[in-house]
């Protein structure tokens, strides 16, 4: 059986009380009415994560995320956030190569591949974000977009450390715009993502490989989305800013 995982990507909202509060919020929601098999994760803006790490519970249900982490362990590069950091803050994972950050950072296929090995090396699991931008899939090649994001920088990786990796898939015409892909459009990149995965670490690695959809994701569409069968939960950006609405999501298997 895959994980089945739901992940609140806040991006650079929130204060710190108002994090705090968010926080509380949702644990004591999947507390009560969460179902129990589902992997809640919440990437808070960095100088968040350990401000709320004392808010979850400790029985694992719901871990913290880093949105980014730099390629280096530590070094002369002001402003960056780096893996060790983010695990000493008591981050379980991290989300890279998110389309805002190849957008307007520049994040190339390469970086993220230095990126992916540092936040491994350091003990983090990676939620790795590929996703087409609108001209690519209205030219029909979205397909071969998104598995060479993942060729580039994934498939270097032994199948020890792929197990460590979880794939979001965010069309990025879907995100924020309230756009959603249908289920048909998710289910068939997401089977051509674990085919993908199939073709370099085997059949047994991509059952296992949880696959996330994110763009537009929301109470009303979560469900017809997580019903399909290569979509393993979501990578949420607006809705996870709403205890209410992400829990709702949470709930939607
Ligand atoms: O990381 C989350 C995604 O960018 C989705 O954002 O749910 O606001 O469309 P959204």
């Amino acid at each position: 059986m895959r994980q089945k995982i739901v992940a609140g990507n806040w991006k650079m909202n929130k204060t710190l009380v108002e994090a705090q509060s968010l926080t509380s919020e949702i644990a004591n929601m999947v507390e009560d009415e969460g179902p129990s098999d589902v992997k809640v994760v919440i990437a808070p803006p960095a100088p968040f994560i350990y401000a709320v790490e004392n808010l979850i519970p400790e029985m694992g249900q719901i871990v913290l995320a880093g949105q980014n982490c730099h390629l280096e362990d530590a070094g002369a590069f002001t402003g960056e956030v780096s893996a060790p950091m983010l695990k000493s803050l008591g981050a379980q994972y991290v989300i890279l190569g998110h389309s805002e950050r190849r957008q307007h950072f520049s994040e190339t296929d390469e970086e993220l591949a230095k990126k992916t090995d540092n936040a491994l090396k350091n003990d983090l699991k990676v939620i790795f974000c590929c996703g087409e931008p609108l001209e690519i899939r209205e030219a029909d090649t979205q397909n071969d977009y998104v598995t060479k994001q993942l060729t580039n920088s994934l498939f270097h990786l032994s199948a020890e450390q792929f197990k460590n990796i979880v794939i979001a898939y965010e069309p990025i015409w879907a995100i924020g715009t309230g756009k959603t892909a249908s289920s048909q459009q998710a289910q068939d990149m997401h089977k051509t993502i674990r085919e993908h995965i199939a073709s370099k670490f085997g059949q047994d690695a991509a059952n296992e490989t949880s696959i996330l959809y994110g763009g537009s994701c929301k109470p009303d569409n979560a469900k017809e989305l997580f019903s399909q069968p290569d979509v393993d939960g979501g990578l949420i950006g607006g809705a996870s800013l709403k205890s209410r609405d992400f829990t709702d999501i949470i709930k939607s298997f």
